[in-house]
């Protein structure tokens, strides 16, 4: 099945979570280099983009995700726009700081991290979300991970998603519940 993405670290993961039974293949691995539209404003619509566009390429099932960051005291926000929310070509780097200066001061911290998946299955669509609630820390913790990672705490945890570490946010992540349902939709 091609999941229709290039982030290595997202690949590995949900290669993990699959635990060997679903053979996953990236965009890189099937030789697909174009830029696919992302130009929805909703979680849903671009990962249903993404889907579509592979599906109507390669005809094969597939999957593809979109993931955003959602701030309760920023509206919502940075959501849908969270890969270049300190505009385009910025980097992980640039997107924390730019959080972390909207946040400067308030008090309400609390965050979600919402994935959804489409998938494509013999033709027919289907949508899967997971949520993960949290917070977002006054200074980063690094570790292991990518992009918010190093500033988000989760409920119930004393550090960010960083400083936990893979395995641990392998567990309870946005992405994690997500790829739940898909697998378990899967195996029905
Ligand atoms: P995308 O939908 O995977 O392109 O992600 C949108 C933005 O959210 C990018 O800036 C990613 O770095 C960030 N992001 C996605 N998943 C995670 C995660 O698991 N941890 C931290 N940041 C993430």
């Amino acid at each position: 099945m091609i999941f229709a993405t290039n982030n290595a670290h997202k690949l590995q993961e949900v290669s993990a979570m699959l635990g060997g039974k679903i053979e996953l293949k990236s965009l890189r691995d099937v030789g697909c280099t174009d830029d696919i539209p992302e130009t929805a404003d909703t979680l849903e619509g671009n990962a249903l983009m993404k889907a579509r566009y592979i599906h109507e390429r390669y005809g094969t099932d597939c999957f593809a995700d979109d993931t955003g960051l959602e701030v309760a005291a920023l509206n919502g926000a940075p959501g849908v726009y969270s890969a270049r929310y300190a505009g385009p070509g910025h980097d992980s780097e640039a997107n924390m700081q730019k959080l972390l200066t909207e946040l400067e001061g308030k008090s309400d911290r609390r965050a979600q991290f919402r994935t959804v998946i489409a998938l494509i299955k013999e033709g027919k669509e289907y949508l899967f979300e997971g949520i993960v609630t949290g917070s977002i820390l006054e200074e980063r913790e690094e570790g292991e991970g990518f992009g918010y990672d190093p500033i988000f705490r989760p409920d119930g945890y004393e550090h960010s998603f960083a400083r936990l570490g893979d395995k641990v946010k392998n567990q309870i992540s946005h992405r994690a519940r997500a790829v739940e349902k898909l697998v378990e939709f899967l195996k029905q």
